[in-house]
């Protein structure tokens, strides 16, 4: 099955899918801390967290004395992450909004963008008018990281059916690869009893190739890439994609 051009309004929904959830939550201090390295900020420098849900990366981005920024469309989400920056006693400015529609202007000395939160839309130009706005929010000399999933390694590994055991739920998957990217279904079911209940979203796969072009475009100079947060060069054994770039 297709995604519908606007499936990111629905699927993020703590009903359906919390990316904070389980595991998540406790990665996230050592994946900040991989990205605080490679961005070499100051404290008090200002950071802005593209598609920051819950915030689990903003508020380690926040202890560690950056004046952050999250910017989501969840206002779930939002609410979720102004909890968890009471709870560390931390300042967040947060910001809701859509990712095509930024409007900052050079106002950040640095943005990242985790855990898969770029290529949602069916059309290029949509990511490529997010990139822009990225670009425009940045000061000179800024950097821009971004961590995807990996395009090398998702064709070679595509299975068009899986299932995971989520804990109170199975997840029941099945993929579509087309040519720019993959449509998955995922089918939530509940253990106790509850309605199955499904979504599809559609994620535009980029290789460091079509990544580099893309960030070229928008004014972007990529530096440096991994395949994921153990930090090892990017290939295609590696399901994850990071890559630190800088406004040119
Ligand atoms: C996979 S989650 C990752 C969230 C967060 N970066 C993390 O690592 O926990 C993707 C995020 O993108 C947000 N999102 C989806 N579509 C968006 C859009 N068009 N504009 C802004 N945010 C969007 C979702 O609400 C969600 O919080």
């Amino acid at each position: 099955m297709r995604a519908r051009a606007d499936w990111h309004r629905d699927f993020f929904r703590n009903s359906f899918y919390n990316p904070a959830a389980g595991e998540a939550a406790r990665r996230a201090p050592a994946e900040a801390s991989f990205v605080l390295r490679r961005l070499k900020l100051k404290r008090g420098s200002a950071l802005l967290d593209l598609c920051c849900g819950p915030g689990r990366h903003a508020v380690e981005f926040a202890k560690k004395g950056l004046a952050v920024t999250g910017y989501d469309l969840s206002g779930e989400y939002l609410r979720e992450a102004a909890a968890r920056a009471k709870k560390a006693r931390v300042a967040l400015r947060l910001a809701r909004g859509d990712m095509r529609e930024l409007k900052f202007s050079g106002e950040f000395d640095a943005a990242v963008n985790l855990f898969t939160s770029f290529g949602y839309f069916l059309k290029f130009s949509d990511d490529l008018r997010t990139l822009k706005g990225v670009s425009r929010a940045l000061k000179p000399g800024g950097f821009f990281l971004i961590e995807l999933v990996n395009a090398e390694h998702a064709r070679k590994s595509f299975r068009p059916r899986w299932w995971d055991d989520m804990g109170d739920h199975f997840l029941l998957i099945s993929s579509e690869l087309t040519a720019d990217g993959l449509h998955e279904t995922w089918m939530r079911l509940p253990k106790r009893g509850g309605r199955a209940r499904a979504r599809t979203f559609f994620c535009r796969l980029y290789d460091r190739k079509r990544l580099s072009g893309t960030l070229a475009q928008a004014g972007l100079k990529p530096l440096k890439f991994w395949g994921g947060y153990g930090g090892a060069p990017l290939s295609a054994r590696h399901s994850s994609l990071i890559c630190l770039a800088i406004k040119k």
